[in-house]
């Protein structure tokens, strides 16, 4: 196998040649088909495999490939640039990328549907990832943290703000509500229930019981 340097002075030597010889080909009616360079080209060469992507077979077993092709049957395509992120080849400029990553090299990390409240779409370990702002989580930075924690059923609906369900009200949902007041010193302990003080009793702590 050639170096790649010396693969491509001999690539451009041997592109001049086959331009100069094609012109003086087609100027002679009798020219054999093909060209034919004692040093480099032997017109009875077969190539078996043969060569794939129009590479041409100029010594036993030995391809010139085609630009954009290698290999020994010049079965692979190549990229300049190279395809990055893990991205394959599938023709001369044309890369095929792994998941989240994007671009003609494959360059761009995507985050499929993208980063949400300000996150930012990185490359961990080859893979696409948002980074979330410190009060957002989520795999797209879609949830919002309440870091004082949302109680009774009450969900985080932004940084630090919680939505209660009904008879819950507070920065955590950790207060009850009572319609009607808790009376004589009792105390709302979940929504409409009063815990009452002694001796008050009822659903409003409205009655003293009676002692006998
Ligand atoms: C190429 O291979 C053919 C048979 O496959 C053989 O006859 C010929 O001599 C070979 N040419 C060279 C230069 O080795």
């Amino acid at each position: 196998m050639l170096s790649h340097s010396s693969t491509l002075l001999r690539t451009q030597l041997l592109l001049a040649t086959l331009a100069l010889l094609a012109g003086v080909c087609l100027g002679r009616s009798d020219a054999p088909r093909g060209v034919s360079l004692p040093f480099v080209f032997d017109v009875k060469a077969v190539c078996d495999p043969p060569c794939k992507h129009a590479g041409i077979c100029i010594r036993n077993n030995t391809c010139f490939c085609s630009q954009g092709y290698e290999g020994e049957t010049c079965q692979y395509a190549n990229c300049y640039p190279k395809c990055k992120n893990g991205g394959e080849c599938l023709r001369p400029g044309k890369c095929r990328c792994p998941p989240g990553f994007g671009g003609r090299y494959c360059h761009k990390v995507m985050c499929d549907g993208g980063c949400w409240n300000g996150g930012d779409c990185i490359a961990v370990n080859g893979e696409a990832k948002c980074i979330c702002p410190s009060s957002w989580t989520g795999s797209r930075c879609q949830e919002a943290i309440c870091p004082q924690g949302c109680r009774n059923g009450g969900s985080c609906v932004a940084p630090g703000i919680c939505s209660c369900p009904e008879g819950w009200l507070g920065g955590a949902c950790h207060t009850a509500v009572c319609k009607k007041p808790c009376l004589n010193g009792g105390k709302c302990v979940s929504p409409d229930t009063c815990r009452c003080r002694a001796p008050f009793s009822g659903p409003q702590c409205e009655e003293r019981k009676k002692l006998f």
